[in-house]
């Protein structure tokens, strides 16, 4: 049995803390799920992580529902969440339980998550309706990067603030699960969680929330050039990554891979004078 939003409900109760990741293939997933993670998420940052995008705006529901397919394969007890990735679910409600219904039904995932507060709570409500658990996701909107003027640090100021702790009890009010917080000052995703009966989840918003999130290439420093700030590398991947597919192409250079060990051989006594 995979983990349930009950559990979840459950986990905040009792102050046991949760650590969700990012995957996007079937192998990471099957990690993570061997690890013990309980909630593993297909962000719609494969489009930068994955595939090579400066955002995450070009992702299609298509590509989401690829992926999420290959991570629930991968899984067995971890919750599986996938984005809705940019104009699936902004458009209409409609559109937006279709959408988050396709995640579910063709993907295999058993939640998902959309950007934003207000603007979406009817949607939310939905999708929730519709028997779909939906989390949320305030702060940091990678899908309005171009609105937020780059990748920047949210609600600083009072106004701001403010709005923010409204649009979560407006998001918990239409049903949602459980909430990610992105790069947000810590004190402002305490005052979320304290108020929040359903777990936080933050990235870049502190260490007081429920729970964090970390994007699998940051954590296991996948990619080349620096972090952001609130990434620790828990492994240099990409460095032990490259380093072994150098020593590969220098064996195979220099004739010392395949070696016997590798290579299979006829029969004994079969007469290969013939081969020669
Ligand atoms: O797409 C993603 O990886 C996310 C996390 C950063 C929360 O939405
Ligand atoms: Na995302």
């Amino acid at each position: 049995m995979r983990i349930t939003v009950r559990d979840l409900a459950e986990m905040k109760r009792s102050g046991q803390r949760i650590a969700m990741v990012t995957a996007y293939d079937y192998p990471l997933a099957r990690l993570l799920d061997e690890a013990g993670i309980p909630i593993v998420l297909v962000g719609d940052s494969l489009g930068m992580t994955a595939l090579g995008y400066e955002t995450t705006l070009p992702v299609t529901l298509e590509e989401m529902i690829h992926h999420t397919k290959a991570v629930v394969r991968g899984t067995q007890r971890a919750m599986v969440v996938a984005d809705m990735p940019f104009l699936t679910y902004q458009i209409s409600s409609e559109e937006a339980v279709r959408n988050a219904g396709r995640l579910i039904q063709e993907g295999g995932a058993q939640a998902v998550k959309l950007e934003g507060g207000r603007s979406v709570v009817d949607q939310v409500r939905r999708i929730v309706a519709a028997g779909i658990p939906v989390m949320g996701h305030l702060g940091l909107l990678p899908q309005s990067v171009h609105q937020m003027g780059g990748f920047r640090v949210q609600a600083r100021a009072r106004e701001q603030i403010q709005i923010l702790i409204e649009d979560a009890l407006l998001l918990r009010e239409a049903g949602i699960f459980s909430l990610v917080l992105e790069g947000i000052p810590a004190p402002v995703a305490r005052a979320v969680t304290e108020i929040l009966d359903v777990p936080t989840i933050g990235i870049g918003a502190g260490p007081h929330c429920d729970g964090q999130v970390q994007v699998i290439a940051d954590l296991l420093h996948l990619l080349p050039g620096p972090l952001p700030r609130h990434a620790r590398p828990f492994l240099e991947a990409g460095e032990l990554i490259r380093d072994a597919l150098a020593r590969y192409a220098e064996a195979v250079q220099n004739g010392e891979f395949p070696g016997t060990a590798e290579s299979f051989q006829l029969p004994k006594g079969f007469d290969t004078a013939w081969l020669d």
